[in-house]
């Protein structure tokens, strides 16, 4: 039997909530997931959470820990003191449905706006060939789960609701560079329509979005400071631009 350890937990919906207090016994190595999983079991059977994998790999269980975008799955509670109350809250960038789930189709309508993959039309599948190092180069873009813990930790649209129409935030920023840097996409203009249609220009690289990442991509380092720069490149030195158009592949 583990020991009881103090937890605030936020119960609400739409209209409204707040924190309601719990203690709840906790045994060596569970992490956070693992905690909100007794209460439901015990005195909070309608406490709703979103998870899957509890392996930190489906991105669903996002929620804030004393403050922290993190995943419940992946938060020991090792990591705090004993005499330390937890504080969970719903992720606070998207609406919340109930309790600690919230609505993130935000993410899913940035999802379908940004322009697909698009293979050079003279090739059929099958006869695509990429060289190693190129997909190395995007494997890291492609660790993502889809947790959404970037988007909400972004202050640009972190209580910006405002923001929300012009910035695709910085899940979609890897996305393009992903496809940028992609030797078979056809398109040419990812990086200018990162920055005049996604809203890159409103991303200061305050770099809270790599801070927050459960796999540790390196987003604005990789993803979002290469297309800025080639996009300053481009617009303002012509001969690098020239020399791009002549050499490109
Ligand atoms: Fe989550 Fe990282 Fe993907 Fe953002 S880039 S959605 S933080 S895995
Ligand atoms: Fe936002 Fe990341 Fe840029 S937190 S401001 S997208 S570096
Ligand atoms: Fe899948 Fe946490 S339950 S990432």
């Amino acid at each position: 039997m583990g020991a009881k350890r103090r937890f605030k937990v936020w119960r609400g919906d739409e209209t409204g909530g707040d924190l309601k207090d719990y203690e709840v016994e906790v045994n060596e190595g569970e992490v956070v997931l693992d905690v909100i999983h007794r209460l439901q079991a015990t005195e909070a059977p309608d406490l709703a959470c979103r998870w899957n994998c509890k392996a930190g790999k489906c991105g669903s269980c996002s929620m804030e820990i004393n403050g922290t975008p993190r995943l419940g799955c992946m938060t020991r509670m090792s990591t705090f003191t004993e005499d330390e109350t937890v504080t969970v809250t719903p992720l606070r960038t998207f609406p919340v449905i109930r309790d600690l789930v919230t609505d993130v189709s935000f993410n899913y309508d940035k999802a379908r706006q940004t322009p697909a993959f698009a293979p050079p039309p003279e090739l059929a599948p099958g006869e695509y060939r990429m060289k190693q190092v190129d997909v190395e180069r995007s494997q890291e873009f492609r660790k993502c789960i889809e947790c959404f813990l970037c988007q909400n930790t972004c202050h640009v649209v972190r209580d910006h609701e405002e923001n929300k129409q012009a910035f695709a935030g910085p899940r979609y920023f890897i996305r393009a560079a992903e496809l940028d840097m992609h030797p078979l996409d056809a398109r040419e203009d990812r990086k200018e329509y990162a920055q005049a249609t996604m809203g890159m220009g409103y991303c200061n690289i305050t770099k809270c979005c790599t801070e927050v990442c459960p796999e540790h991509i390196k987003i604005t380092d990789n993803a979002i400071i290469p297309m800025k720069e080639r996009v300053v490149d481009r617009r303002y030195d012509p001969l690098v631009w020239l020399g791009r158009k002549i050499f490109r592949r």
